[in-house]
């Protein structure tokens, strides 16, 4: 029996959607899930659904499965993030040989993956790849945005079949391309996560705005207007739907619990901005936006406690749109920032250009935007150096005012604009507060200062209790 080209571990929904598209592409695939507990019978209930495809084998023991790969063996692990993969891993290590590669597919953290990288090629020399992939069930079965890191040498030997996979972008170019060494795949698909938390938060805040004055099928028709011009996204379509969606109880969106979950790369990508000293202030507001909604029963209790008056809106559903237009443009800056500052701190080397590319199409924050970032980026380095965005966001300064202000008076909480706004007054201040803090941290810790008027940037202490 001929040898499959890849193995698939694990069919949950993306490694099965994963596997069924590499087929349809013309790879010969082996799979392999466990055969236990609530996972029983998953091998043979995707063979016997898939039968049509003859160049399909399926296995539930791992010598079998690594027995029918060729060689060096591509393995793609579709398994949930954390722990487990290690333990995977530790199950196919005994069957790999030099050589072979080991593809993580999931959102796992970064730095896991380094760390499974440096492990694999100097105890066993076997490569690992960390391959973000965005677009969900339907992306991983028609076409999505991949992001894979590590070894050039490796990517090579699997760029034919992830490129196949991947969705195209308005050239026909494949959204995959090599992004870098290490974690590099991993970290920018994290930060992919870190945008997306951003853009449905806006979109969220736009929405709970437009409720006070209008009802779900208008906000449908407003945001669907947005998503013909500009503004188009694949996030603002998908919620022009959610808002049309009825059951027997009526619209769904009304009936869902307003307490938000999350899977960890939102966090994570705070946390790696504040380790590197970026600023993402609307994404860590957006994280911080699913937490509160989470205190569900403090917030029922502690309402009862406050005044229910509020003002009611008047904003104009074109200042919204302007400052929807703007914060997503400072979330964007803020996002490919924090790519910046651990490109510089790893030592990958990274297109931005090439990065916003992938992201035109097959996942969750493909926009308008996005196809305008591939071209910017190309001859800007930072949006803020870019003159026509500078533009966009300091003509919609008082759009976005009024965007806060409407919130704050009708008890609306806008994190994600309030944010934005807030990064985009500091950023363009020449002067900040900031020299109080350097003297209260003077005064009691003689952390020194420095004087605006010494050019050398020398670092003074002053004796603050002995004025005299
Ligand atoms: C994607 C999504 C995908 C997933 C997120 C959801 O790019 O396809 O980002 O990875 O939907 O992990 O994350 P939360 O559960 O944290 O919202």
């Amino acid at each position: 029996m001929s040898k499959s080209k890849l193995g698939v571990y694990g069919l949950g929904v993306m490694g099965s959607s994963l596997a069924l598209n590499m087929l349809e592409k013309g790879f010969s695939i082996s799979v392999f899930n466990r055969d236990e507990g609530s996972e029983k019978g998953t091998v043979s209930s995707f063979l016997e659904k898939n039968s049509g495809y003859d160049q399909l084998s399926g296995f539930t023991n791992e010598a079998g499965f690594i027995a029918s790969l060729e060689r060096p063996r591509r393995i793609l692990i579709m398994v949930k993030a954390g722990p487990v993969i290690d333990l995977v891993i530790q199950q196919l290590l005994p069957f790999l040989e030099e050589g072979d590669i080991l593809i993580d597919g999931g959102n796992s953290h970064f730095k896991d993956t380094q760390r499974r990288m440096d492990e694999l090629s100097k105890t066993r020399n076997i490569h690992f790849l960390g391959v973000g992939i965005s677009g969900g069930e339907k992306g991983a079965r028609y076409g999505a945005s991949l992001m894979p890191g590590g070894m050039k040498e490796a990517y090579e030997m699997v760029s034919q079949i992830l490129t196949s996979i991947a969705a195209k972008d308005t050239s026909q170019n494949p959204c995959c391309t090599f992004i870098g060494e290490q974690g590099s795949g991993h970290f920018v698909k994290m930060v992919h996560n870190g945008i997306e938390y951003v853009e449905m938060q806006l979109i969220a805040e736009s929405y709970s705005i437009l409720k006070q004055n209008y009802s779900n099928e208008q906000i449908s028709e407003i945001f669907s207007e947005w998503n013909k011009g500009e503004l188009e996204s694949y996030l603002l379509e998908i919620t022009a739907e959610i808002l049309l969606h009825q059951n027997e109880h009526g619209y769904l969106i009304d009936q869902i619990l307003d307490a938000a979950g999350s899977k960890g790369t939102g966090s994570w990508s705070t946390i790696a901005a504040l380790e590197t000293g970026v600023v993402n202030t609307m994404m860590s507001s957006s994280v911080f936006a699913r937490y509160v909604s989470n205190k569900k029963e403090e917030r029922i209790s502690l309402s009862k406690k406050v005044s229910s008056e509020s003002v009611n809106s008047s904003l104009e559903i074109q200042t919204l749109k302007t400052a929807y237009k703007a914060a997503r443009i400072v979330n964007h800056h803020q996002g490919f920032e924090l790519i910046r500052a651990s490109a510089k701190e790893y030592n990958w080397s990274l297109d931005f250009s090439e990065l916003a590319r992938i992201w035109t199409n097959g996942c969750i924050i493909r926009s308008r935007l996005m196809e305008e970032l591939s071209e910017i980026f190309k001859q800007s380095d930072s949006l803020l150096n870019h003159s026509e965005s500078f533009q966009v966001i300091r003509d919609a300064e008082k759009a976005l005012s009024e965007v806060v202000k409407s919130g704050i008076d009708a008890r609306i909480p806008t994190p994600a604009f309030s944010s934005g706004f807030e990064y985009w007054i500091s950023i363009t201040s020449e002067n900040l507060s900031s020299n109080m803090i350097q003297a209260q941290r003077d005064f009691f810790g003689a952390h020194t200062y420095q004087l605006k008027n010494d050019p050398t940037g020398s670092f003074y202490h002053t004796n603050w209790e002995n004025n005299d």
